[in-house]
């Protein structure tokens, strides 16, 4: 570390995970503290958002103290502090906005709002740090579902979203459907590795006007319905078919996709980003399509691909670098967009 590094401390708490962390440079993670509200939540089979906004409240000092500890650093060693302003639950989202408004203010640093989906996009940083714009993005997470180009740090072109559900948001549904109960996608990863993905067909979509769009409402309402008419005819299903099978039309729905647009824009860069993209299956699809067309493959460490501040302290750097900073009149953006 030297007197030109930047340290930022970083706040996340725009869902169920109460984070923050010490990031330098945007690229080296000092600290990573992640504060889960998952087991809480469980009980109610998702997020309930009055309970996620008072746990924030109970656990965000604690959570900013053990980031600095960890760090070895206090308030006054930071650069500036950054904070997630949307999308998300306005009321979680404003407790951490509001905290770092304060902090911000207390010790006379910059104070830097982060999107949440273009943190999800900058966790790729730290761990990948030859990474570096122009590249094609994938975002598949719970609320969202994106395919766009990062053209310069910071600058992102849509090119496809998804029509209905996020990729995310099918993945909790279905294993709701299969008794898997919340939160879904890492449990129907786990269940999808003694099943077999072949032994249900479930449809693939393609949109004849919108090659880079997805529609994820097809394959789950279709994996509905096969949980239906099985329980009507009072057949056996087993479970582990269906969420590999499930699994792999959702593969099919999305990795052709993120190539394709990679070959059309002669771009040969591929990374991805949001809770999906920790999924196992997705990740060697992914790894050996890019494989086989000669593009680089870039990833998150599952841990940095669902919430946590790091990603936030590496989206901060670039904007500290822009003098992209807020007053103290920052207001959390509950349906911000990318
Ligand atoms: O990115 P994230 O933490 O929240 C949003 O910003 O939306 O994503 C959470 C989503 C949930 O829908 C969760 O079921 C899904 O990511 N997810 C997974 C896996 N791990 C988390 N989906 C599939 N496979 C996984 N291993
Ligand atoms: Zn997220």
């Amino acid at each position: 570390m030297n007197d030109k590094d930047i340290k930022i401390l970083a706040i996340e708490s725009s869902c169920d995970e109460t984070a923050a962390s010490v990031v330098i440079n945007g690229r080296n993670i000092i600290s990573n503290v992640i504060n889960s509200q998952i087991k809480i939540h469980t009980e109610y089979g998702g997020v309930v958002p009055e309970i996620a906004s008072r746990k924030h409240m109970e656990n965000i000092v604690n959570v900013v103290d053990e980031a600095l500890k960890e760090a070895d650093m206090t308030l006054n060693d930071l650069d500036a502090i950054a904070v997630t302003n949307g999308p998300g639950l306005v009321g979680a989202l404003l407790v951490g906005v509001s905290f770092a408004k304060t902090l911000a203010w207390s010790i006379n640093k910059p104070l830097i709002p982060v999107n949440h989906i273009e943190g999800h996009i900058c966790a790729n940083y730290p761990e990948n740090k030859y990474l570096e714009p122009p590249f094609v993005i994938l975002v598949i997470s719970g609320g969202h579902t994106y395919l766009a180009i990062c053209s310069e740090y910071g600058k992102y072109e849509i090119v496809g979203q998804t029509r209905d559900d996020a990729a995310g948001e099918a993945f909790d549904k279905v294993a709701r459907a299969i008794g898997l109960g919340y939160p879904g996608g890492p449990k129907v990863d786990k269940l999808s590795k003694s099943g077999n993905p072949d032994a249900f067909d479930f449809p693939i979509a393609h949109i004849a006007d919108a090659p880079f769009d997805f529609s994820y409402s097809g394959v789950k309402s279709a994996v509905l319905n096969q949980l239906n008419t099985a329980k009507m005819n009072g057949m056996e299903i087993n479970s582990a078919d269906v969420a590999a099978s499930f699994q792999k039309a959702i593969i099919g729905s999305t990795v052709p996709k993120a190539i394709a647009l990679c070959k059309e824009k002669n771009i040969n860069k591929l990374a991805i980003a949001g809770g999906v993209a920790s999924n196992s299956a997705l990740r060697e699809a992914l790894q050996s399509a890019c494989d086989k067309e000669g593009i680089q493959f870039c990833s998150p460490s599952p841990v940095m691909c669902t919430d946590n501040a790091a990603m936030i302290g590496a989206a901060a750097y670039y904007k500290y670098l822009n003098n992209e900073f807020s007053g103290l009149d920052l207001n959390a953006i509950p349906n911000l967009s990318l």
